[in-house]
């Protein structure tokens, strides 16, 4: 079942979820959209309303896990799949920065690229990968080498999304700052 925009609004109050997250991902949930419309203009097949959802959702476990980040997403996903919500917890199970690099869970369908590269670029507004990378090794010097690691894979990443939507990450930058 994928939920509709007002049982997501449920959900945030049910785990009293923050403002800021909550505008996190309510931006991460329109880039979602618009990419996932871009893709489906392009005859991609894409269940870009699941996505948006998922994208509502994703971060519903960021305040229970703390720093045991390597829960993150998993924990999601299973308070979801307890409610029914299957179609949107393989996209949250795999959207943490970590499964890039995975061998089990690394996003492979659309639905799970799309959302993963939507939430490396979206914080409160959208940046760059090379900007986003900085402010996370800011937060977490010990992670620099593992998060430089990764660049290349979200750059491959980033432009098989940008390749298949016929866009340039400015197009996406300027959509959403303004
Ligand atoms: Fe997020």
């Amino acid at each position: 079942m994928i939920p509709t925009r007002k049982q997501c609004e449920k959900i945030w109050q049910e785990y009293n979820i923050p403002a800021p997250i909550i505008e996190h991902m309510e931006l991460v949930s329109r880039v979602c959209v618009f990419l996932g419309e871009r893709l489906e203009n392009k005859g991609e097949k894409i269940n870009t309303e699941a996505l948006k959802a998922a994208a509502l959702l994703h971060d519903l476990d960021k305040i229970m896990i703390g720093r045991n980040e390597h829960n993150h997403g998993f924990l999601a996903a299973q308070i979801l799949e307890k409610k029914g919500m299957v179609d949107l917890s393989g996209m949250i199970k795999k959207h943490a920065l970590a499964n890039i690099a995975s061998t089990v869970n690394k996003p492979e369908s659309i639905e799970e690229k799309v959302l993963f590269y939507a939430d490396k670029i979206a914080s409160d507004k959208i940046f760059s990968l090379e900007d986003r990378s900085f402010s996370w090794i800011e937060n977490h010097p010990e992670a620099k080498k593992l998060i430089l690691e990764k660049l290349p894979l979200l750059a491959a990443l980033e432009q098989e999304i940008l390749t298949k939507t016929d866009l340039k990450f400015e197009d996406i930058k300027n959509k959403f700052n303004k």
